[in-house]
């Protein structure tokens, strides 16, 4: 039976369950955009220097609410960066001070700003037992950092090599596998307990390695974990449409300076969030999967949280319109996803 292709929607309003927002100016100049569209974000604590303790991420999270323009209601939601050394104390202040939702584990090496991160799992595994107590999730890079391990398999191996320990060694611990790519990973979280989820971003749905290599290398597709092969895109997508509430939305939106993109060795990450809901309708259309939307873009994620879903709706319209050629960010700028091009569905105020 054929359906019509609804040209308007309305969804409870999103959250962002992974999201790079950097500090100082470039803060200013990106926040917005997320604030306008979601009512919460995780907010990446992959500062220079990283946020490892409740105090610093006590005053990140005043200079995101400073930063937040006049009567907006946005929520960041704090996370520290777990380090061979975060005391076990640590993770019950982090508890207590109300504004911390999670701790995120980054292996040393495996991207953006991660040198501080953890050399050796087990180092950690006092303060693990900890959270797995308070049930304070543990958010995951999860990627190997090998240097002999091929950058196409290192979620894979991640998973082999160190998340199926770790699960067995904290059953009950809840762990959120961050921006997966792979069919690989869809297959782990869709078959692993209640305990473990994934955050999917908006550019994994919609885009494959090609997209990046073919036709000259494009450093504004460049991110990690790497953009894989289309097999793993369209396991991405069945899994964030299946409705499955272990999929939700993470757009690791993660914004550099076009210099820090256009060089000989350019920075990783895309800048999603002018655009996140748009993008993610845009994927889920492709899906024929528009009704299954809502589920991943707004319930999924408190739920797993054991937060309530926001209370105000948003409407979307397919529309087409042009991305600006950049945006500002602090006094430089920085080039979105699709510059110049369109999108096809819009988001109302
Ligand atoms: C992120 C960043 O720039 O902070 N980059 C990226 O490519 N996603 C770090 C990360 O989430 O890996
Ligand atoms: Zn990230």
């Amino acid at each position: 039976m054929s359906q019509q292709k609804p040209s308007i929607i309305h969804i409870i309003r999103p959250d962002d369950w992974h999201l790079h927002i950097r500090a100082g100016e470039g803060l200013k100049s990106v926040i917005p955009h997320t604030a306008r569209q979601c009512g919460r974000a995780i907010i990446m604590p992959n500062l220079t220097p990283p946020v490892i303790n409740t105090e610093q991420a006590g005053i990140y999270r005043q200079s995101i609410l400073a930063a937040l323009p006049e009567n907006t209601h946005f929520t960041p939601l704090m996370t520290l960066y777990l380090t061979n050394d975060t005391p076990v104390e640590e993770i019950q202040k982090a508890l207590d001070c109300g504004f911390i939702a999670a701790v995120k584990l980054y292996p040393a090496g495996a991207t953006t700003n991660s040198d501080a991160g953890v050399t050796d799992i087990k180092k950690c595994y006092p303060t693990l037992e900890k959270m797995q107590e308070l049930g304070l999730p543990l958010l995951v890079h999860g990627e190997v950092t090998a240097a002999e391990i091929d950058i196409f398999d290192r979620e894979k191996r991640f998973i082999d090599d160190k998340l199926i320990p770790l699960i067995s060694d904290f059953p009950e611990l809840k762990i959120v596998f961050e921006h997966i790519t792979t069919a690989d990973a869809a297959d782990f979280v869709t078959q692993s307990s209640a305990y473990i989820a994934a955050t999917i971003t908006a550019h994994h749905l919609l885009m494959n390695r090609n997209d990046m290599l073919v036709g000259g290398i494009k450093p504004h597709h460049y991110c990690l974990p790497v953009l894989k092969r289309e097999t793993h895109r369209q396991a991405l997508l069945k899994a964030a449409a299946s409705g499955n509430n272990k999929f939700f939305m993470g757009t690791d939106s993660a914004p550099h300076s076009r210099q820090n993109k256009e060089t000989a060795c350019g920075c990783a990450g895309m800048f999603t969030a002018f655009a996140a809901i748009e993008l993610y309708a845009e994927a889920f259309d492709e899906a024929s999967s528009l009704d299954k939307l809502e589920q991943f873009s707004s319930l999924n994620g408190p739920l797993f949280y054991g937060l309530e879903a926001n209370n105000d709706m948003i409407t979307l319209q397919r529309e087409k319109w042009t991305v600006p050629d950049s945006y500002p960010f602090g006094d430089d700028q920085l080039i979105p996803l699709r510059a110049g091009q369109s999108i096809h569905w819009k988001l109302k105020s």
